[in-house]
């Protein structure tokens, strides 16, 4: 980590969440001060949360504050006792599924959050924001062979989640514009590791090997996925946070792809149990590969991921047993 972030104070929204433990964790780590927020609400299981926040609550450094980001009067408050120099807000109701039955906790966490937390960067006079998007905004797009770009244009999401999301990306843009605040967005792709969302692929497919049901794969298995590893992550947020650039998007991603069956393998390996597979067609509006171009982060964030995905799948399945006690 360079000087840049030495002895300054970084208020992390979505602390007890997947990214946001991992990043406050080695911010920590460093002997830089975090701010975490969380709502703790109840997506899916609040222990998991607990037991993150309770890893960060370790630190002398965390202090954490159970607020809900679309109360603008508790935010506020955060910001009027507390000496904040960058905001790095990942706090958002993520899942592109549920989105689509529970189209308000979107509205409320990813516009109205986002609307009160930028407010705050605004009239707190802080610098830097560094916010998350995600590779859900590339939606309908038909991907080159090089890759998803932040170039390309984003203007047919196919979700809710991924509306907020480009929605934030906008907001961003017009707070940069008008009040002058460096702002640095970032699309995940994927993201994986250890005390990982238990709502995605990896978590899915793991519970339902060692739960002996059934593991549909579509397209018999040859869906080609970019997975992201977290540490190659959390390494991009800081980087994009020493770097506070004016207005900047990019994709955080491994840039690899690798077959859903692939994964399969190596999930039974790790678990040294056989999963039972049904191999079914591609399904309607579902895209055979996607990753991500990451040439722009390569450049200006000197960002590298270096995970490979078997050493990345042991990790998470080693964390997986001990955490579940199997
Ligand atoms: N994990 C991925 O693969 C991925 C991919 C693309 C984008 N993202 C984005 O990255 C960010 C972090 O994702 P994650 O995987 O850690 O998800 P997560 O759900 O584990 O973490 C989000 C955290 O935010 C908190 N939160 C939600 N609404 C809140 C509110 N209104 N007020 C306060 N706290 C609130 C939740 O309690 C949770 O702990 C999110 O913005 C997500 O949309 C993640």
């Amino acid at each position: 980590m360079k000087n840049e972030l030495k002895d300054k104070t970084i208020l992390v929204s979505g602390s007890a969440g997947f990214i946001g433990f991992h990043t406050s964790q080695k911010l920590l780590e460093e002997g830089i001060n975090v701010i975490g927020i969380d709502s703790l609400n109840d997506y899916y299981d609040p222990n998991l949360k607990n037991y993150r926040n309770n890893i960060l609550k370790e630190y002398s450094n965390y202090k954490f504050y159970q607020v809900d980001i679309s109360q603008a009067e508790d935010l506020k408050k955060i910001f009027t006792e507390n000496k904040i120099d960058k905001i790095c807000h990942l706090a958002a109701q993520a899942g592109v599924r549920y989105s689509l039955q529970n189209p308000s906790a979107y509205h409320q966490s990813n516009l109205q959050g986002f609307i009160n937390i930028i407010e705050c960067a605004r009239n707190f006079n802080i610098k830097d924001f560094i916010y998350a998007s995600s590779s859900s905004v590339y939606g309908k797009n038909k991907m080159k062979e090089s890759g998803f770009s932040e170039e390309d244009s984003v203007d047919h999401p196919i979700s809710l989640y991924a509306t907020t999301k480009k929605a934030n990306e906008l907001i961003a843009h017009n707070y940069h514009h008008l009040f002058g605040l460096n702002c640095t967005g970032l699309r995940f792709f994927t993201v994986y590791g250890p005390s990982g969302r238990p709502d995605m692929a990896m978590y899915l497919f793991t519970n339902e090997i060692i739960n002996n049901q059934e593991v549909k794969l579509f397209n018999y298995g040859k869906m080609l996925r970019d997975f992201t590893y977290i540490d190659d992550i959390v390494d991009g947020i800081i980087k994009s946070l020493e770097k506070s650039y004016a207005y900047e998007i990019f994709n955080l991603g491994n840039s690899q792809t690798i077959e859903v069956k692939y994964l399969i393998e190596l999930l039974e390996n790790s678990l040294g149990k056989k999963a039972k597979i049904k191999l079914e067609a591609i399904q309607p509006g579902d895209v055979e590969k996607t990753f991500a171009n990451i040439s722009k982060a390569e450049r200006m964030l000197d960002f590298k991921p270096k995970t490979k995905i078997e050493e990345g799948v042991k990790n998470f399945i080693n964390w997986y047993k001990k955490y579940h006690k199997i």
